[in-house]
């Protein structure tokens, strides 16, 4: 692979609380923060249920596939969507631009996070506990492969978090540096 970028890259299942921590990160590195859920509504001129409802998914992900594509390779903080990586381009994009950092919390945890809103049209089902287990199983792999670094999210503020991954990605950047 060529050589991998300076951005922090934060993925992880919906309710992860990769938006919030995004924010907590760019807040106190200053660093230019690129959301590509954000990317997507702002191309679409609407929220991510609509362009689900008016479009289709496969309209969303080819906005997503471009959102990720149009990120520039500089020191960022990158938000992506939980179904960025079912892109196998997405997954190399991902670790290209940078450290890939995974947010991770316990199934019942992200239950009660993600039932707080009903802006995700993929849970918009009969029983969303039963489709989160299941988008669970077949992402967690993908999530777990990009990743350099874990961080479990359930208990922490999303402060924390970010002290806890600029901890960890400098401990790696440090590493590198002595190569
Ligand atoms: C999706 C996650 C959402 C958003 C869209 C699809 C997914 O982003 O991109 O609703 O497939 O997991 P968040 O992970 O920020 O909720």
């Amino acid at each position: 692979m060529a050589q991998r970028g300076s951005a922090i890259v934060l993925i992880g299942f919906m309710g992860s609380g990769k938006s919030s921590v995004g924010r907590a990160l760019a807040r106190r590195t200053g660093l230019p923060r690129f959301d590509t859920d954000q990317m997507v509504m702002r191309h679409f001129g609407g929220s991510i249920a609509d362009i689900f409802a008016s479009c289709g998914e496969a309209a969303f992900r080819a906005g997503e596939d471009e959102a990720l594509r149009n990120v520039p390779s500089c020191p960022a903080i990158v938000v992506t969507g939980g179904g960025i990586l079912l892109s196998p381009t997405n997954r190399e994009i991902v670790r290209r631009l940078g450290l890939v950092v995974n947010l991770v919390a316990d199934f019942e945890i992200l239950v009660e996070r993600l039932q707080r809103r009903s802006t995700r049209p993929l849970l918009q089902t009969q029983d969303p506990r039963a489709t989160t287990l299941d988008l669970l199983r077949i992402r967690q792999p993908l999530y777990k492969a990009a990743a350099d670094v874990t961080v479990d999210t359930s208990a922490l503020t999303h402060d924390e978090v970010a002290s806890e991954i600029l901890r960890r990605t400098e401990e790696i950047r440090f590493h590198e540096n002595r190569r």
